[in-house]
């Protein structure tokens, strides 16, 4: 099987990263944080580690601004529904995940917050202009990934990052498609609050992710609970990470996440340049096919492509890479229905093409020979 369905989690996973979770689970198997014997003991330095990894990662002081969740929607939730209240005004892209717009549009549709959704110009992405035209008096939060999951532009961070600023509203960065490729360094940017998976681009195991909070930006807990800490008080502890880290947490997947993120932290620019060469080669070999017509006009700045081939939706193009070529890609919508619609593909979905710090030029050639013959199939 040729694998490239990165942008849905990273796969496989560097035999590290097995071994260290595997190793968790038979070795230490203790509840982190919540005992003081030695396998407790071990299991609390784990994920703490872990923190520190991240930390490195994200070039951030302080570890205990990570707040470990399950996955990127799981931090996303928790960052939105966090910091918004009633009456507050939110503003997001077109380009964003479900993850980000139905917990806003969820909050709207109640009634309870306004939104503004911009759509993204002729460049791909909303620039920071369009975010400054956007705030008002009553803005609260914006959010904007930094990578599209569709279409594989990166918006404008650091300059959306100077107007948020400016105007004193937070700024949360979707890096679900960029952390691990692209350089992420949000206290230097001025990037209040970044959700990420652990089992994407860290190369981490399933049930992973993560929320970086900057010193002094108020989060509200999601959920209440057992800390390990402060257990004489009924009230949920202010210390961060506690306040916002609740339950027990997934030791053995954080311990697979510290080793892929350390692999990853050590080779950033290697796989970057990797991903990058790997997606502008499939870019470039798609635009050589007739019948075929990518999202984008220009090359994608992640490993993310996204196209369609002659009449065929995007699920039966998706189907016939599986079945007759062994290929697998995504059709469909990617939980992104916005931007589909924006482009005018919200019924036929797109075929996406996405790789990972293992994929070959040989995998990209026989995805661009097979797109070849289907395309010659549908003319
Ligand atoms: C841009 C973006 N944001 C958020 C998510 C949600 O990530 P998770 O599956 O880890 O919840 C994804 C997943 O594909 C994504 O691509």
């Amino acid at each position: 099987m040729i694998y490239l369905d990165n942008a849905a989690t990273s796969f496989p996973k560097p035999p590290e990263v097995i071994r260290a979770v595997i190793g968790a689970m038979e070795k230490i198997g203790a509840n982190p944080g919540r005992a003081g014997h030695r396998l407790s003991l071990a299991a609390g330095r784990i994920v703490w580690n872990c923190r520190e990894e991240l930390a490195r990662m994200l070039d951030v002081p302080n570890p205990e601004n990570i707040v470990f969740g399950s996955n990127c929607t799981d931090a996303l939730n928790l960052a939105i529904y966090g910091s918004v209240s009633e009456g507050d005004h939110v503003i997001t892209t077109a380009l964003e995940h479900n993850s980000v717009l139905r917990p806003i549009n969820g909050m709207a549709h109640r009634g309870m917050i306004t939104w503004t959704m911009l759509t993204p110009g002729g460049c791909g992405v909303v620039t920071a202009e369009q975010v400054k035209g956007a705030i008002t008096s009553k803005t609260r939060l914006v959010v904007v990934n930094q990578a599209s999951n569709v279409v594989g532009l990166a918006q404008p961070v650091e300059d959306i990052a100077k107007v948020t600023r400016r105007a004193g509203v937070t700024l949360l960065v979707d890096a679900a498609q960029s952390l691990g490729v692209l350089p992420v360094s949000p206290e230097k940017a001025g990037v209040d609050m970044v959700a990420f998976p652990g089992h994407k681009g860290l190369l981490g195991p399933f049930g992973t992710g993560a929320l970086w909070i900057r010193e002094g930006v108020k989060v509200r807990p999601l959920k209440e609970g057992g800390t390990g800490s402060s257990s004489e008080s009924m009230l949920q502890p202010d210390e961060m990470p506690e306040a916002l880290e609740s339950g027990t947490l997934n030791m053995a997947g954080i311990a697979g996440l510290m080793v892929g993120t350390r692999y990853v932290r050590l080779r950033r620019q290697e796989i970057y340049e990797q991903e990058r060469g790997l997606s502008d080669a499939m870019w470039e070999g798609l635009q050589n096919i007739h019948g075929v017509c990518t999202l984008t006009t220009r090359r994608p700045d992640v490993g993310v492509v996204s196209f369609n081939v002659g009449g065929f939706t995007s699920g039966e193009v998706a189907n016939k890479l599986d079945v007759k070529y062994g290929i697998a890609t995504r059709g469909g919508l990617h939980c992104a229905p916005a931007v589909h619609t924006h482009l005018g593909t919200l019924e036929r979905g797109a075929v996406r093409a996405s790789v990972g710090h293992n994929t070959t030029r040989a995998e990209v050639d026989a995805l661009l020979k097979a797109v070849c013959e289907i395309a010659r199939e549908a003319s």
